[in-house]
């Protein structure tokens, strides 16, 4: 599993839920980090095929991973800039095609915007949205050291990451029914889901 974070700031309540589905899955699987989102550059397609080493990673990075979990802010009613310019370098080279990824985003309201937005784009390149939690007004669901304690919180991230952990053994017809319970509500037609590769 990779975990990425989409916000730069370092105490980031996107970082802290992170923190937790980490250590809830430690003993089922393998999870790295990804934390250079600052380091992309502006998305240039003349630069596709020659990307800067930092784009080079983040391919990589994700190409190696099997599932994917993201948690981004909203950042004025969308998701943040820095996530989105990261994901345009990814549509020619496809890495999350095909590939399960959840999102979490923790912020004011939850993120319905970012989460929405993240949807669209990430179905756009072919990746399979398998779960989708907003954790509004996330400060109040944390202890002094800013780690979530809060119980109703916990068991949202618990869920979230048995589900994203469990995709890849599901048949096609109870992947892309899955996929399609998180898209077609947001008015996003199953035809835009990439098929499985089962
Ligand atoms: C520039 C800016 C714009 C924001 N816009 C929104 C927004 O549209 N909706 C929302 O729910 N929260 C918004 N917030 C609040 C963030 O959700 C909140 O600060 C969140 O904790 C940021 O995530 P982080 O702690 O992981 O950095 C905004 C914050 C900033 C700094």
């Amino acid at each position: 599993m990779l975990t990425v974070c989409g916000s730069l700031q370092r105490v980031s309540m996107n970082r802290a839920v992170l923190e937790v589905a980490r250590e809830m899955v430690a003993a089922a699987a393998t999870v790295d980090d990804f934390d250079g989102l600052a380091g992309i550059p502006a998305f240039n397609p003349d630069l596709e095929g020659r990307p800067a080493d930092a784009v080079t990673q983040w391919r990589a990075r994700l190409a190696a991973a099997d599932v994917v979990l993201i948690a981004a802010p909203e950042y004025a009613g969308a998701l943040p800039g820095a996530l989105k310019n990261a994901l345009d370098w990814i549509v020619g080279s496809a890495e999350l095609y095909a590939k399960p990824v959840a999102l979490m985003s923790a912020g004011t309201s939850g993120g319905e915007h970012a989460r929405g937005g993240l949807v669209r784009t990430l179905t756009w390149q072919g990746a399979h949205v398998v779960a989708s939690v907003g954790i509004a007004a996330p400060r109040t669901k944390t202890d002094e050291r800013g780690r979530i304690t809060d119980s109703a919180t916990l068991e949202q991230i618990a869920a979230l990451t048995s589900q994203l952990l469990a995709v890849p053994g599901l048949d096609a017809t109870a992947l892309i029914d899955l996929v399609a319970s998180i898209v077609e509500p947001l008015g996003i037609d199953r035809g835009h889901i990439a098929p499985a590769l089962r």
